[in-house]
């Protein structure tokens, strides 16, 4: 499943490689990644943990907690492989990470976005829309990279996290057909609702 909007490949396939080249600086975009991760799981955290929880959306938490720490420390690993430069512990500082509100703005763009539209109830519907936007544009996202960080010999490997990305997007289609007979219909308004947030992120990240 394509993301709406205008295609970003060509452009960002080109920055990332260009960013590759520049260690410290990918490392700060790793770093970015686990922050998106972490803002992402958190949202999780906070919106589905009630008496009501289910195993799926256990295993996504848990599963998005894994993604920033996967890429936190692969944002540190290669600081650590760049001698003479002394290995140095990130955090979420704008100094360690790229346009930090401007991420934080996406995801608060995209729930604003599903509430207008599909309302609140049932309470699992903002979960299941929003995190499927999201997946969506993740999907698209580390296969781009994935594909960059193979043509230049990159020793860090997406895979398991685009299968784990992959089994969440179906979990939440097959959620969201059970729920609401117009999702077909109101994914696609909300996917080019997500395509002009994502626009809007994308240069604060590149610049930043
Ligand atoms: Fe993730
Ligand atoms: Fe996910």
């Amino acid at each position: 499943m394509a993301p709406a909007g205008e295609d970003h490949t060509p452009r960002l396939e080109a920055w990332l490689a260009a960013l590759m080249a520049d260690t410290p600086r990918h490392a700060k975009f790793l770093n970015t990644l686990a922050l998106l991760e972490h803002l992402g799981s958190r949202k999780i955290m906070l919106s589905q943990s009630g008496p009501a929880m289910p195993l799926a959306a256990l295993q996504h938490l848990a599963e998005e907690t894994g993604h920033a720490f996967f890429f936190r420390r692969a944002a540190e690993a290669l600081l650590v492989a760049q001698p003479p430069k002394p290995a140095r512990a990130f955090d979420w500082s704008p100094r360690h990470t790229m346009a930090p509100q401007a991420g934080a703005m996406y995801l608060a763009r995209l729930e604003a976005l599903v509430v207008r539209l599909v309302g609140l109830t049932p309470p699992a519907l903002p979960y299941l829309y929003t995190s499927a936007l999201v997946e969506v544009r993740a999907l698209w996202f580390f296969h781009l990279y994935q594909r960059v960080l193979k043509q230049q010999g990159a020793a860090l490997n997406l895979k398991k996290i685009i299968g784990e990305e992959d089994g969440h997007l179906m979990d939440m289609t097959f959620a969201l057909h059970q729920l609401d007979r117009d999702f077909s219909q109101r994914f696609e308004t909300l996917k080019a609702g997500e395509a002009r947030a994502f626009a809007k992120l994308l240069p604060k990240v590149m610049e930043g």
